[in-house]
């Protein structure tokens, strides 16, 4: 079975086809990426009409190139997949017009994707996967979740962020900082020259007792951390606030998820969403799961942002488990979408 995945949930358009037998985990057989960040650095963040019109522009190149370079045509594609939500509502309405107009042309069925079921299952695609049953930490661009995952579709949440989730922080804290968007990868660089110790921001709801997340307040304290050091901060001072914000969020983030290991018994964490690129989230996630002898997972590097093959494993795992992907191609999009909600919904 051949799955063909088509993300446009936000700033990256991505296509993939991935092959999968009645069992086993799927293989990746090609996938393409293409950014929107330099188009939209030039606003500070993601302008959504612009994303859409990129979208629509990219999709089908991509989608002949991936087929080129997996050696297949359209004719050998079984299931059309595409990023359901959630996500900007312009943006999902490309990849599922696009999806289920390919899928209706070639006669073939449609299936709409959770977005971050892609992220959660992308580590499937890594030389080392996972099995079931592990935590998960989903760190995105706009959610902060711990949840208990059993198999596909059978989701447990743990915990989330109450407000901005953990990329949002490195996002506007980078903003606070002067720097570009996407704010993340720019404020790690900055902090790898900066002492992760030097201003004392706030951790919040660290010993809340829960597994919840709370980041708006480390925004605050950056913002008032930046006016006392003056207009001019030095580049000696930028590098530590952004070191110290990066500590911050690593850290709550660090100790939920072993606390969440320690609440389940369960001995696997996988970590995905971009946030799960951080280098020093995962040197000290590695660290503190290797002295508890719990394995952990990450997807491949150029898998941990948006792309399309997340979307076709997801696919391709769910159809697996009896999931029939549809013939009707009067699609919907669903921009709010819980994840929680799927382990109602029949497998
Ligand atoms: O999963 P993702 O690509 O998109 C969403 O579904 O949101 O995550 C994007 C988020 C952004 O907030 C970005 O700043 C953050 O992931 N990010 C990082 C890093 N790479 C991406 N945050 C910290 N360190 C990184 N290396
Ligand atoms: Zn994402």
């Amino acid at each position: 079975m051949k799955v063909l995945g088509v993300e446009s949930s936000c700033d990256e358009t991505g296509v993939a086809l991935v092959e999968a037998g009645p069992t086993g985990v799927p293989t990746l057989r090609a996938h393409a990426l293409h950014s929107q960040i330099a188009m939209h650095q030039a606003y500070g963040g993601v302008v959504p009409e612009l994303a859409s019109r990129d979208h629509i522009r990219r999709v089908l190149p991509l989608t002949e190139q991936v087929l080129r370079e997996a050696g297949a045509s359209l004719a050998d594609v079984d299931v059309v997949a595409f990023t359901r939500g959630p996500g900007l509502a312009g943006a999902l309405l490309v990849g599922a017009g696009v999806a289920c107009a390919l899928a209706a042309a070639l006669g073939k069925p449609v299936l709409g994707v959770h977005h971050l079921e892609g992220h959660l299952l992308s580590p499937f695609l890594a030389s080392d996967p996972p099995e079931f049953p592990f935590v998960a930490l989903l760190v995105s661009g706009g959610h902060t979740q711990l949840m208990r995952v059993d198999d596909v579709g059978r989701y447990e949440l743990l915990g989330e962020s109450i407000d901005d989730a953990a990329g949002e922080a490195f996002d506007k804290s980078a903003k606070l900082l002067g720097l570009g968007y996407p704010g993340g990868p720019a404020l790690a660089r900055l902090a790898e020259s900066g002492r992760p110790d030097a201003y004392a921001l706030p951790r919040p709801l660290l010993h809340s007792g829960d597994l919840d997340f709370s980041f708006a307040g480390l925004k605050t304290a950056v913002m008032t951390q930046l006016r006392k050091l003056g207009d001019t901060p030095t580049d000696v001072q930028r590098a530590d606030v952004a070191a110290s914000t990066q500590a911050a969020i690593v850290e709550v983030l660090l100790k939920k998820s072993l606390a969440a290991l320690k609440q389940t018994g369960l001995k696997r964490l996988v970590v995905a969403g971009g946030v799960g690129a951080n280098s020093r989230l995962r040197a000290q996630l590695n660290a503190e799961c290797a002295k508890r002898q719990v394995r952990v997972h990450y997807p491949e590097l150029a898998l941990c942002t948006d792309n399309g093959a997340m979307i076709a494993l997801a696919a391709a795992m769910r159809l697996q488990r009896g999931t029939v992907a549809g013939h009707d191609y009067g699609f919907d999009v669903r921009p709010r979408w819980p994840l929680a909600s799927l382990a109602a919904a029949a497998v």
